[in-house]
């Protein structure tokens, strides 16, 4: 079952942008600090029994105070883009402007940016990863309407606020995991377990969300501030478990439309869900007794606005799968139950700390030349790719391999296959609070320690086999 790969030289191309990536939560601290409101990851990791290691994102990084090392670090390594994303909460910590602005939250971003570029490195910003504003999570959060026009109006500030400094824009990072895993099996916060409904209600609501927001950018701030506008998606190549079976090859196929398509066809594709979807939902709706379909429909109008919808693709790539059918509902129900595929491994792939993350490198170039043909071959950008380990590792040479074995990949992608390849960022920069599972997985190629107040960061193996890379854009002889 395992796929044949070459070693090959070569590099990358002239603009091709290398950068590293982090999000407020994951990184910040500060979670009450200078006005910021609570967000629905401080809620839900001050809930006893969420987080794994009974840990929370309070102090996390501290990257708050310590940003300045982190832009060092970034230096150290010779990237050129940082992404980072702006915790709303900070911003408006009543979730909208009527609610008060956060002077202090903007002061800090704007501090923050003037040293990114005064460094010489462009910022990359996400507008969502998750930390969204407590106050609005208790009206309904994504589940609720009114969620669309309340992020339309936080872009509207941060394009106002920071859009003379930041040209490169994502608006959602993975709407997949944050709403299949928030309002679906409530791992994530919220923590809502509705696995039918609420992440496609919720879905639903960021498409509208995202597509507004482009088009908002387009009416109001491009032709002044001349940025790009995309989205991060992230999927797992599906690929067939047995690769003469037709039906294992439909459910690859229904894997990779209804995890990256269910996203990816409104935005970049026909501006609706895609086609094998609305069938999987209806069919599965009737199954359960769920009248009409748990995937709600757009209007002839939203699909126009959908449609193109992005200057270019974010990739997060992880990790892939074998997939056969499967039509199990048992307990737990699961996103792949809900699409209809049972997911297989091969003990050959190097496994990693979190138990999802197995490593296959050829997944990445399948599924990146998958984006290319099936949605008239964007700009990519890969946002996010790394591995994660056990704490206090810094000889990672599991991360290293990783990170070469991907780059390769993508190198053929790019070179070999055509596929518009536009930058790669590795994640992270720094170790962080890694969601449920708090600092029990590490995917820093810095090491930060958590015990020291200081939060000392430390360069791992991995910084140096990056930067080597970064510095080669590619790989030399
Ligand atoms: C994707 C998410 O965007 C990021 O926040 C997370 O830490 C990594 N995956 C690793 O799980």
């Amino acid at each position: 079952m395992s796929e044949e790969s070459s070693y090959i030289f070569g590099h990358f191309g002239d603009d091709f942008k290398w950068g590293a990536a982090t999000a407020s939560y994951q990184i910040e601290g500060a979670w009450n600090i200078d006005g910021k409101g609570q967000s629905i990851w401080d809620t839900f990791a001050h809930t006893k029994g969420k987080i794994s290691d009974g840990s929370n994102g309070d102090v996390a990084a501290d990257s708050y105070n310590k940003y300045e090392e982190d832009i060092q670090l970034l230096k150290d390594i010779g990237v050129s883009h940082y992404r980072f994303s702006f915790s709303w909460p900070r911003i408006l910590p009543n979730g909208t402007e009527e609610g008060g602005l956060n002077k202090k939250g903007i002061e800090f971003y704007r501090k923050f940016l003037k040293s990114v570029v005064d460094n010489g490195l462009v910022p990359v910003a996400t507008l969502y990863h998750w930390d969204l504003p407590q106050v609005l999570q208790d009206k309904g959060g994504w589940i609720s309407q009114d969620i669309v026009n309340h992020f339309v109006n936080y872009a509207r500030i941060c394009f106002r606020e920071f859009g003379d400094i930041v040209k490169f824009w994502i608006t959602f990072n993975e709407p997949t995991v944050f709403t299949f895993l928030g309002y679906g099996v409530g791992t994530h916060a919220p923590g809502i377990k509705d696995p039918l409904n609420s992440p496609f209600k919720g879905g639903h609501n960021v498409i509208k969300a995202h597509a507004l927001t482009y088009k908002l950018y387009n009416d109001e701030f491009r032709k002044d501030n001349q940025g790009i506008v995309g989205i991060t998606l992230n999927s797992d190549w599906y690929e067939p478990k047995d690769s003469n079976s037709d039906k294992d090859k439909r459910a690859a196929d229904l894997g990779m439309q209804c995890k990256l398509g269910w996203f990816a066809n409104p935005i970049f594709g026909d501006g609706d869900y895609p086609q094998a979807m609305k069938v999987r939902a209806r069919s599965v709706s009737a199954m359960l007794g769920f009248p009409g379909s748990f995937l709600p429909q757009f209007t002839p109008k939203e699909i126009e606005l959908n449609k193109g919808s992005a200057d270019f693709f974010g990739l997060n790539y992880y990790t892939s799968r074998y997939v056969s059918t499967c039509q199990d509902f048992s307990e737990p129900v699961t996103e792949a139950k809900v699409i209809g595929i049972e997911q297989h491994s091969d003990p050959s792939w190097k496994q990693g700390e979190s138990e999802w993350l197995k490593s296959v490198p050829w997944g990445l170039r399948k599924l990146v030349k998958w984006i290319h043909s099936n949605y008239n071959a964007p700009d990519i950008y890969i946002t996010e790719n790394g591995f994660s380990d056990k704490p206090g590792i810094i000889e990672d040479t599991d991360r290293c391999d990783y990170l070469k074995e991907h780059l390769q990949e993508l190198l053929k992608a790019k070179t070999e296959d055509g596929v518009n390849l536009k930058g790669y960022f590795v994640w992270s920069l720094i170790d962080n609070f890694e969601w449920n599972v708090g600092y029990l997985e590490r995917f820093g190629i810095y090491h930060v320690d958590f015990e020291d107040p200081a939060r000392k960061r430390t360069a791992k193996k991995s910084a140096t086999v990056f930067s080597e890379i970064v510095k080669n854009n590619g790989f030399t002889r």
